[in-house]
């Protein structure tokens, strides 16, 4: 697996949670299209979910092993909160690019701060599902042999 898709907690519920914050799409239609655009480019990608902070770190510190070049992460409530996923990530010291659903900067003021952003190749938020469509693209691009 070339890219690895990682998503936080709730984000399970996409769909029915919040829509007008979050949008329609549902998680799985989310990740088949990621997938698909993946395979089209001849990469592999693989997406994982959690509830759960532990789980989340595991997954990224197992993403070396398993020949990841390249992680998407929308962190969601941990983006806020998790000193824990954050040094996940600077141990791993992939490239990654944040994504979240919503325009966090118009939201309340406790979304305002990340632990990701300061170590992201950039951060994509605001544009609903096509965020995550947009993040690939670079990741596609990064690992092709131009890029
Ligand atoms: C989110 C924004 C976070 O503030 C929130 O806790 C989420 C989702 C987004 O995608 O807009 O769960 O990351």
């Amino acid at each position: 697996m070339q890219i690895l898709v990682i998503h936080g907690p709730n984000l399970n519920l996409l769909g029915t949670r919040e829509p007008g914050i979050y949008g329609a799409r549902t998680l799985p239609q989310i990740d088949a299209d990621l997938a698909e655009t993946a395979a089209k480019a001849g990469i592999t990608l693989e997406s994982f979910q959690s509830n759960h902070e532990g789980a989340l770190v595991d997954r990224i510190q197992a993403a070396v092993q398993d020949g990841c070049r390249f992680i998407i992460i929308n962190p969601a409530a941990y983006t806020h909160t998790s000193v824990a996923l954050r040094d996940a990530l600077a141990a791993v010291a992939l490239p990654f690019v944040e994504v979240h659903l919503s325009n966090i900067h118009k939201r309340e003021a406790f979304r305002q701060h990340s632990y990701f952003s300061d170590l992201a190749d950039g951060v994509i938020c605001g544009l609903g599902a096509q965020g995550y469509q947009l993040a690939l693209q670079y990741a596609l691009a990064k690992l092709s042999p131009a890029g």
